[in-house]
């Protein structure tokens, strides 16, 4: 079962991954993550994504799609995907869609988290993430145990260089201009499964499983 997470920065899609991904035993692939952990070793992939990253801009698609498509050469042996952030376009979704064909697969279901621009803002300037393999809290809604430390794995806990001010408001324009269209996208594929991400956790994650008919 491959899926894919479509939502606004900050909907839930790296919290609802995590969850589906230990559900299901889904490989989690999430194009963010990819593009902290290439900044963080310095990779030229990384070297060139980082100026767009530290804009809010999209990463021009040939370099997000190649890192997307060398991630989905390792799948063979998963049970599947859960894709987090990408695609965010119709190029991309296409590139997608044809890759996948080729491997004999197809995306089974995309979930839109949908969610109003105001929590997203307040939940975005309230997220945290771990510094080794970016587990995701807020200090509202999802506090870690021991404050600034990952329950998880025991590493620091920062706030990414994209969660500011100007930067969120950016990105958001982004999402509602261009990334949202694909909900259009695969409703015309039956593909898409609209979920209210503005409930708590695990009543987003609960709702999800419903549609997925695993509830
Ligand atoms: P990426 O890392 O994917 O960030 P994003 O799209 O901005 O999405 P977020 O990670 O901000 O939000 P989320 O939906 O994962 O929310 P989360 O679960 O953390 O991308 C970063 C950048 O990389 C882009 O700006 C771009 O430059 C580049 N990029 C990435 N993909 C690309 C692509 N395909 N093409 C080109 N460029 C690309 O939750 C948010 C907060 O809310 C957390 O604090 C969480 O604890 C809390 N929370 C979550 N759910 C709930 C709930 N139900 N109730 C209360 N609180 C909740
Ligand atoms: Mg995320």
């Amino acid at each position: 079962m491959n899926l894919i997470l479509l939502g606004a920065q900050g909907s839930g899609k790296g919290t609802q991954s995590a969850l589906l991904a230990q559900r299901f035993d889904l490989e989690p692939c999430a194009s963010g993550d990819l593009l902290r952990e290439a900044m963080a070793q310095g990779t030229p992939a990384g070297q060139q994504a980082r100026p767009y990253y530290e804009r809010g801009d999209l990463v021009p698609d040939e370099l997000m799609v190649g890192m997307i498509l060398e991630r989905l050469k390792n799948l063979t042996d998963a049970h599947g995907i859960i894709l987090d952030g990408f695609p965010r376009n119709h190029v991309q979704a296409d590139v997608l869609d044809a890759r996948l064909a080729e491997m004999g697969q197809a995306i089974a279901r995309v979930i839109y988290l949908e969610v109003p621009r105001a929590l997203l803002l307040e939940r975005l300037s309230g997220r945290y993430i771990c510094r080794a393999q970016g587990h995701v809290y807020n200090i509202k809604t999802n506090p870690p145990k021991t404050p600034g430390i990952c329950d998880i794995d025991g590493s620091e806990l920062y706030q990414r260089s994209d969660d500011t001010g100007e930067k969120i408001q950016h990105r958001l324009d982004i999402f509602f201009s261009e990334t949202l269209q694909l909900t259009d996208y695969y409703a015309r594929q039956g593909k898409l499964v609209t979920v209210d991400g503005t409930q708590s956790i695990a009543d987003v994650n609960y709702a999800i499983l419903v549609n997925l008919g695993a509830a």
